[in-house]
């Protein structure tokens, strides 16, 4: 499914090639899920997660949203230690309903949001730059930096994702993200592949501008949750910006205007369903939502975006 060409791809702007390359892909028929062999993590592994954590400390202090600067203070996720999920998950069930599911790699779309859609949130347990991500890439060179790797890592996934899913609004928000791809992929309206293919990416990108690469207007008084106070006009939601130490700098800098290369939009829903992106390290725009609110709000009030019938 992933990166199928359909005849209504010309409806999008930004289309991009959207290489990710030579990532191996898990599909329903391979066996997916996997054990976290917590005391088999070595002390490079922990290294490496803690040299990632450590750096990213100040600025999402400083610039994330209160969404994750309060889940991750719930969660209490270690600095010097890899996540163990087996810890985590009755934090998290009890807060939101979630659990995390350690799995072997990148997952297909059906896969991922059947899992999303019970609230099962698919956790990677290799880090970056580890031994263990070089063994598995060991037929073909992909990149792979502190700041950046295309196939999603355990801190990505923990770092990035997990706090926000703390928040019970969030977590509901995003069940439901998981049970409407689920819907475009099982055909519920009979539209056929092609349309399937298409609405699928129309949700794709969704998912990409908002959870993944999103901001939001600085909110009031998110300041008091913070050490230093924000000294943009924004606020880091998405996932894809707070595992990298990199990105979050580079929104701070764009929304401060010491750097030019993104621009900002004010978001709209159907734009930002219509935009393609790629996978390069640092996106060049971003959709500025008014809230958390706004966004569950316009995605509720516009699920026909994702059934387009051609
Ligand atoms: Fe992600």
């Amino acid at each position: 499914m992933l990166e199928q060409y359909t005849k209504y791809d010309y409806l999008f702007s930004n289309l991009r090639p959207n290489a990710i390359g030579g990532i191996k892909i898990f599909s329903r028929d391979d066996d997916f899920i996997i054990q976290q062999k917590y005391d088999a993590i070595t002390d490079e592994e922990h290294g490496i997660w803690s040299r990632l954590f450590t750096k990213l400390i100040n600025p999402l202090d400083r610039y994330a949203c209160a969404e994750y600067i309060n889940g991750l203070a719930a969660l209490g996720l270690r600095q010097d230690k890899m996540p163990n999920f087996a810890e985590l998950n009755p934090i998290i069930k009890e807060a939101s309903g979630w659990e995390l599911v350690p799995v072997a790699g990148f997952l297909d779309e059906y896969v991922f949001f059947e899992l999303n859609a019970n609230r099962k949130f698919p956790v990677t347990d290799i880090v970056r730059q580890s031994d263990r991500m070089d063994e598995k890439y060991s037929d073909g060179a992909i990149q792979n930096e502190d700041d950046y790797t295309p196939e999603p890592d355990v801190f990505h996934d923990v770092r990035g994702h997990v706090p926000m899913l703390m928040n019970k609004e969030y977590g509901d928000f995003l069940a439901d993200v998981g049970i409407l791809g689920h819907r475009i992929l099982t055909d519920d309206e009979g539209l056929g592949p092609n349309l399937v293919a298409h609405n699928l990416k129309r949700l794709q990108n969704f998912a990409w501008w908002t959870y993944e690469f999103g901001i939001m207007e600085k909110q009031e008084g998110t300041d008091t949750l913070r050490k230093e106070t924000n000294d943009m006009n924004h606020e880091i939601y998405g996932a894809g910006i707070m595992s990298s130490y990199a990105e979050t700098l580079h929104i701070a800098a764009c929304s401060k205007g010491e750097n030019s290369y993104s621009e900002f939009f004010p978001y709209n829903i159907e734009e930002a369903v219509m935009t393609r992106f790629d996978y390069s390290e640092i996106q060049d725009r971003y959709f500025v939502i008014d809230s958390m609110d706004s966004l569950y709000k316009s995605f509720y009030d516009n699920q026909d975006l994702f059934w387009y019938k051609g």
